[in-house]
């Protein structure tokens, strides 16, 4: 793959054979850990589809598929999807369909159209790709006017999160991103906010892009926090 863009630590590890074969395993848990509540894959897609569906006939943008969670379960819904993911390891074992399309590239390199999707989900993604706002960016232009944007990502976790960010950070090599920087980085962006729940250090939220671009945006400073570890 050419990416023009550096690849933090964290999207490095995604090449290693050893991060595909036991991604879903760590994916099957994650969110309860994190959430520090009874959180299964089942609740968090139902959850996902409960706030961008009917999704039949549309065309999704899944940045960062790895085994395709979120790409699945769209197609399932009538979506036709494109999975991205930069590692060629994890686009190998997604399931074979017609209306699943695996693209391997770097969302940060421009790699769409404008107006190209109905619908883009950044799940987990955001937290460890080398520019969060060239990703949001770029997740902006490829959407349609009235497009939904689906976000989940991780927060700074407080004082109690202590080991669990250590083990976030310096294994995985994460980046935590701030709530608000990043609402009102997207709000210069002519999204609007129209659902959201957080738990745990884990924040759900789905934007509208709206059909005239807004006056006056102006950049917003970084929404990684200063917080970040790993790196
Ligand atoms: C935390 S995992 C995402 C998990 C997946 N969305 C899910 O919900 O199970 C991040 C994935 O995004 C990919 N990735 C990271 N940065 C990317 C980028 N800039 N462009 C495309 N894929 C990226 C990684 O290779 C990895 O497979």
């Amino acid at each position: 793959m050419n990416s023009m863009t550096r690849l933090t630590l964290a999207q490095q590890s995604n090449f290693l054979p050893l991060t595909v074969w036991g991604y879903d395993l760590w994916r099957k848990r994650s969110l309860s850990l994190l959430t520090g509540e009874k959180f299964p894959l089942e609740r968090e897609l139902g959850q996902f589809l409960d706030w961008v569906k009917p999704v039949k006939g549309q065309h999704w943008l899944d940045v960062g598929t790895s085994t395709g969670n979120y790409a699945r379960v769209l197609v399932h819904a009538g979506a036709t999807v494109t999975a991205l993911d930069l590692s060629a390891g994890f686009l190998q074992g997604l399931p074979r369909h017609p209306r699943l399309h695996p693209h391997q590239g770097n969302m940060e390199d421009g790699l769409f159209g404008s107006a190209a999707f109905h619908g883009v989900v950044v799940a987990g993604t955001l937290n460890e790709t080398h520019s969060a706002e060239r990703m949001l960016d770029q997740a902006v232009q490829a959407l349609k006017a009235d497009g939904l944007l689906y976000l989940m990502y991780l927060l700074p976790p407080r004082k109690s999160f202590g080991k669990l960010e250590q083990f976030i950070g310096l294994k995985a090599g994460v980046r935590f991103l701030q709530q608000m920087t990043t609402r009102k980085y997207l709000q210069t962006q002519s999204l609007t906010l129209i659902n959201e729940s957080q738990h745990g250090i884990v924040s759900f939220e789905l934007y509208r892009k709206s059909a005239a671009p807004k006056e006056n945006a102006v950049p917003q400073k970084s929404v990684v926090s200063q917080r970040a570890v790993g790196h």
